[in-house]
């Protein structure tokens, strides 16, 4: 190679990398994720989207109608046989589909299922039964349809896909489910329950102005250890009062009315009736049949697929003692539960969207996880797929928490991946509720956490 030659590439090499090094300098980790505007269009469609979801009201109205999600359909309803055993068959004429749904968040078993040490795991066991969480998957009629049509929810629709793919060689994020397989308006939400005990309802709560931040500066600390949080007053004929007392903490205790959450209970004996295997086996066993607990809506989760976005839009909303009157473009001034939501969105990957949507976590779920300040939901959801063999959960999630993460090592983690593997529409739960793998560590983790709630118990 000629002298000139040589100086030329070294220019141009460092040229990539100095730009390259600032495009990952600008995409710090945000701290503090109220960087929503109110005139960004992707914003405001997701303040649209919520209130055509839930439904709030005018200040001062009487909160009377369900959010719209209460007709959608869980796992097992909509066609994922593989979630048949853990959801109830029939639900109670008086619990909502969403409390019926309500089961340990996958994701959280993806932790668990990385987890190589037996101290890590109990570890992850641990922080789990000390700040239980639930999440229910339901999905509307346009995305019950779609999967009802590919027949998603069967191992045998998405082997046929994968013989397909092979047959055309495609290879990386190529090896997806048919392109058309989803209609533009189909949505599927996740809703994040936390679980206090009646005894002591302490509901962990999240301050956006001073976010508890592990050392690393890349995420949360477990919900657990948050500082922050408010004892709940479950009397359901006391308000929710206009302005709440600071957030309390250990030394300063605060208590607020559950009608400032969109909640359920659990109680023992029959009242557990009509709810998910996990929750039942849970807290509705012999030990805890005198026992009430809470499950308080703190955050969700929406996906919305749009004719502009063929990768979807995501959402997460998320709960804070601020109202949310100067964040929703109307500037409307709505009734609890609905007025301490707060919104986060995106439409890309972290490393091709722009602005504050590069980064789109819920602090209550993502952010406590690993390099959870650096989220993106579509950067993890890319990796939702199937493969018969292999649970593709830890994995993926891995891959989508990996920061940073630049395109060309992502393009060729990509072509390992997805090898054998599917794509499944960016839908974790067609691959999660197939997986015979991901089943059995369910039931490895759920045995741990049943264990550990019994000794909290005993040792109260
Ligand atoms: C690190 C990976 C990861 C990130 C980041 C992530 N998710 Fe998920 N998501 C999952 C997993 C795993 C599931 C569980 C599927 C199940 O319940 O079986 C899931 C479930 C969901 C579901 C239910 C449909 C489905 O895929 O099964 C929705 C909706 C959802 N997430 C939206 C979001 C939104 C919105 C964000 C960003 C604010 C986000 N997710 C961030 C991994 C992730």
């Amino acid at each position: 190679m000629s002298m000139r030659k040589t100086v030329a590439l070294i220019v141009i090499s460092g040229i990539i990398l100095v730009s390259s090094l600032l495009y990952f300098a600008r995409v710090k980790p945000s701290t503090s994720v109220a960087a929503m505007s109110v005139s960004d269009p992707e914003d405001q469609a997701a303040w649209a989207e919520f209130v055509s979801l839930v439904h709030p009201l005018a200040d001062g109205a009487p909160v009377s109608t369900p959010p719209s999600w209460e007709t959608w359909k869980g796992k097992c309803a909509a066609g994922l046989i593989g979630a048949c055993l853990n959801q109830p068959t029939s639900i109670k004429s008086d619990m909502g589909v969403d409390a019926a749904t309500a089961e340990i968040p996958r994701q959280v078993l993806a932790d668990f299922g990385a987890a190589k040490e037996k101290k890590r795991k109990s570890e992850v066991v641990k922080r789990f039964a000390k700040a239980p969480q639930l999440g229910s998957v339901l999905f509307d009629e346009a995305a019950v349809t779609a999967i009802g049509r590919g027949s998603f929810g069967k191992a045998d629709a998405l082997k046929a896909a994968i013989a397909q793919l092979d047959g055309e060689k495609a290879t990386g994020a190529d090896r997806h489910l048919p392109t058309g397989s989803f209609d533009p308006g189909s949505e599927v939400i996740k809703l994040v329950w936390e679980v206090v005990s009646a005894d002591s309802p302490e509901l962990t709560v999240y301050n956006p102005s001073k976010p508890a931040i592990e050392q690393n500066g890349l995420q949360l600390y477990p919900l657990q250890a948050w500082p922050t949080f408010y004892s709940i007053d479950p009397d359901t004929q006391k308000p929710c009062n206009k302005v709440l007392p600071p957030y309390g903490d250990q030394h300063n205790k605060q208590t607020i009315s559950i009608n400032c959450f969109y909640w359920f209970d659990i109680r023992g004996g029959d009242g557990c009736k009509g709810l998910s295997i996990d929750v039942a086996k849970l807290w509705c066993t012999p030990a805890f049949k005198q026992e009430v607990f809470y499950s308080i809506l703190v955050g969700f989760h929406v996906m919305k697929l749009t004719p502009k976005y063929p990768n979807w839009t995501w959402m997460t909303f998320y709960w804070t003692r601020d109202t949310n009157d100067a964040e929703n473009p109307g500037k409307l001034k709505w009734s609890p539960p609905w007025n301490r939501f707060h919104l986060e969105s995106t439409a890309a990957i972290r490393e091709q969207a722009t602005g504050h949507h590069r980064i789109c976590y819920n602090p209550y779920l993502e952010g406590t996880f690993d390099r959870g300040l650096t989220a993106n939901c579509l950067s993890c959801h890319s990796f939702a797929a199937y493969a018969p063999d292999v649970s593709k959960l830890s994995d993926g999630t891995e891959d989508g928490e990996k920061y940073p993460y630049p395109l060309a090592q992502r393009a060729s983690d990509e072509q390992k991946y997805f090898q054998g593997a599917v794509q499944t529409s960016f839908i974790w739960s067609i691959s999660t509720t197939q997986n015979p793998q991901t089943a059995g560590l369910l039931t490895v983790f759920e045995n741990a956490v049943e264990e550990e709630l019994l000794h909290e118990l005993h040792s109260k």
